[in-house]
């Protein structure tokens, strides 16, 4: 089973949509095996969206993902690292499917609501960067 890493935005939180969101990552069939509420510091978000540093939306990205709690969560399922982009959906709301997360729900390119790891490298290093390996749970999902 592959693992992958996803978290919601300020936005996600502050909108009240974190139910609807984890609702519909369960009923994809996704295994959530880590989850937790926080606000991302400096560091953290730095190092979340190190290889964007120097692009214009940078700054504002930064600030915007600091304002407010988030949820963060590692899935697992299988290729859930591609089948989480898919249910996620591109990352400017006006281009993603009608039916994905980013389709139903995103405001704009900045406020898409949803992060989530786009290989297996970033999903290693992300999940590293919010979880210690005993905060990742094991058990059994009856589907
Ligand atoms: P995310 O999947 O979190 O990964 C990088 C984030 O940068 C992306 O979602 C967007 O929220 C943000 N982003 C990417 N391109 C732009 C852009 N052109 N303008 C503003 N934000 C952007």
């Amino acid at each position: 089973m592959e693992r992958t890493f996803a978290y919601l935005k300020p936005n996600a939180i502050q909108r009240g949509l974190v139910g609807e969101i984890i609702t519909t990552l369960e009923k994809k069939g996704f295994k959530i095996v880590a989850l937790k509420m926080i606000v991302m510091d400096e560091h953290l978000a730095g190092e979340l969206y190190r290889e964007h540093t120097g692009k214009d939306f940078f700054v504002p990205l930064m600030k915007f993902v600091q304002s407010g709690p988030v949820v963060a969560m590692v899935l697992e399922g299988e290729n859930a690292i591609k089948r989480l982009r898919h249910t996620v959906g591109r990352t400017d709301p006006l281009e993603a499917d009608a039916g994905s997360i980013r389709g139903r729900y995103g405001v704009s390119v900045r406020k898409n609501l949803i992060h989530a790891s786009d290989s297996p490298e970033s999903a290693s290093r992300e999940i590293a960067l919010f979880f210690e390996e005993r905060e990742i749970l094991d058990y059994t999902l009856a589907l």
